[in-house]
């Protein structure tokens, strides 16, 4: 049997919440800093798990990949890998609101409402760090102004040990681009910044941290 340096469970990609069987509410999100992640991951020597959005990459070799659409999904495939795993890195980019009201059918142009209801998809990282137990957690932080502050606060509020934050452009700048450069913040101690460097790099520097820091 082969054995692993570490398990880990990683998230990647947006998740979408229908209003209608052909419309739904998401973000720029390509999967790419997740999927390079697990690549890394998986390099290094561990077992890898990736819960993914809707996107167009090929799975990684060596990769066990579920795929969602929804955050009620994603939390779904997350809950029991997480039990079972030593790090989770919640890369995607989970669609924060989802439309209160489904209709089973495509609703007609002049039938849809121009006021959407909407309510709050589960907060997937939070809700997991509530039965943290030996897991390691790291959150990801897509800000568009005060990064670092914003990105600690986060990283306090969902219980986190390290939070990875990033500047990203009105116009979703900074999700589908292939460099990035992310600012790596611990619970306790110096932030390191990463980058500007490919995404793949990127990952290979957070997967090296996360491997060195136990
Ligand atoms: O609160 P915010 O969405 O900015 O936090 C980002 C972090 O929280 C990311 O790691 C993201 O994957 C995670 N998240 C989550 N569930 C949500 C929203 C965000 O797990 N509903």
């Amino acid at each position: 049997m082969q054995t692993y340096r570490k398990r880990c469970l990683i998230t990647a990609g947006p998740t979408r919440e229908f209003f209608d069987p052909a419309r739904f509410i998401s973000n720029p999100s390509t999967g790419k800093m997740g999927y390079a992640l697990a690549k890394s991951a998986q390099i290094a020597g561990w077992h890898v798990d990736l819960v993914s959005g809707p996107v167009n990459i090929s799975r990684p070799d060596g990769v066990t990949v579920h795929k969602v659409v929804t955050g009620q999904e994603m939390y779904a495939a997350c809950k029991p890998l997480f039990e079972k795993c030593d790090i989770l890195i919640m890369c995607a980019a989970v669609a924060d609101l989802r439309p209160k009201n489904k209709s089973p059918e495509k609703l007609k142009k002049s039938g849809i409402s121009m006021k959407i209801e909407f309510e709050r998809v589960i907060d997937i990282l939070k809700t997991l760090s509530q039965s943290k137990r030996h897991q390691t957690l790291v959150g990801f932080a897509a800000e568009t102004e005060k990064v670092e502050k914003y990105a600690r606060k986060k990283l306090v509020e969902k219980n986190l040990d390290w939070i990875v934050a990033n500047q990203v452009g009105a116009d979703g700048g900074g999700f589908a681009d292939d460099r990035n450069t992310v600012m790596m913040i611990p619970k306790e101690g110096d932030v390191t910044t990463l980058g500007p460097a490919l995404k793949t790099q990127i990952a290979d520097q957070i997967i090296t941290i996360l491997d060195q820091s136990g």
